[in-house]
């Protein structure tokens, strides 16, 4: 593990359940009675566009709570009222349009809602020097170049900005990480690095959920696989025997 100092360790998460999540916007289904059981590695999510994929990780990472249903860490029931709940749970997640603010720099958006503070004269005052520290041994630690921690985030690329919310993950030690197809965006270099933090994060025990598009590339990397289609689960796969074909009837419908 990168040589940071984790000021928040939550303990360690064997098992994050979902139980018949539902949510509907309108008329549309998105999620329909989800169940199943997440564990310790890595854990694939595949599904066509509109299966659902994304409404599941923002309602695991508080961003949008469902109609119906329940979330269980380690056998209890969490109440997630929103993405700042989840973080306190150990829950970080990634994904392009939520995970930063643009308008703070890599420091500010590594401390965001967790900023350390100190004692001056009895007041409690921002210590930016000592985030800015911590940014930067986190930032160092991580396999992507980022040229300041002072750099407003939004001039960083994506696999920048990746690796950023990944530093975050990193240094508060969060047991549970969400990804939202995480390299969609990104060139062979940039998705290489950001996958070798995640396999650096898996190696040293979390849980981790990724959804993604790329078949045989989720299929080398998985411990366990979900298939979701029109907002169900409907398959869960050992991606060690499965086929890129098979997966893909399962995706579409074609086998069951
Ligand atoms: N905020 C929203 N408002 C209305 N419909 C939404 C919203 N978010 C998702 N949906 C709908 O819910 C379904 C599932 O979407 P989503 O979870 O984003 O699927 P996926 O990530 O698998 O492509 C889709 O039909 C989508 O159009
Ligand atoms: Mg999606």
């Amino acid at each position: 593990m990168p040589d940071v100092v984790v000021v928040s360790p939550i303990g360690d998460v064997d098992r994050l359940e979902v139980r018949d999540l539902s949510k509907s916007y309108g008329g549309v289904r998105a999620l329909h009675r989800v169940s199943t059981v997440f564990r310790r590695g890595f854990n694939g999510i595949v599904g066509d566009n509109g299966a659902g994929k994304s409404t599941l990780m923002r309602i695991i990472s508080g961003d949008i709570q469902p109609d119906t249903g329940q979330l269980i860490l380690n056998g209890k029931e969490l109440h997630l009222r929103s993405t700042a709940d989840a973080r306190r749970a150990g829950i970080e997640s990634l994904y392009q349009d939520l995970a930063l603010a643009d308008t703070l720099d890599v420091a500010g958006n590594m401390f965001l809602g967790r900023e350390i503070t100190r004692n001056f004269l009895g007041l409690r005052l921002l210590d930016k020097r000592a985030m800015v520290r911590a940014a930067e041994r986190t930032v160092a630690s991580v396999n992507i170049q980022i040229p300041e921690v002072s750099r407003m985030v939004r001039t960083l690329s994506g696999g920048q900005r990746q690796a950023v919310a990944l530093a975050r993950a990193i240094y508060f030690n969060a047991p549970v990480i969400l990804l939202d197809e995480p390299t969609a965006a990104l060139g062979p270099k940039e998705t290489a690095a950001v996958l070798g933090l995640v396999e650096q994060l898996r190696a040293n025990g979390k849980l981790i959920i990724m959804v993604s598009h790329n078949i045989p590339q989720i299929l080398d990397i998985a411990d366990h696989l979900i298939v979701m289609r029109s907002g169900r689960i409907v398959k869960e796969v050992d991606p060690q025997s499965t086929s890129q074909e098979e997966l893909l009837g399962f995706m579409v419908g074609s086998r069951t």
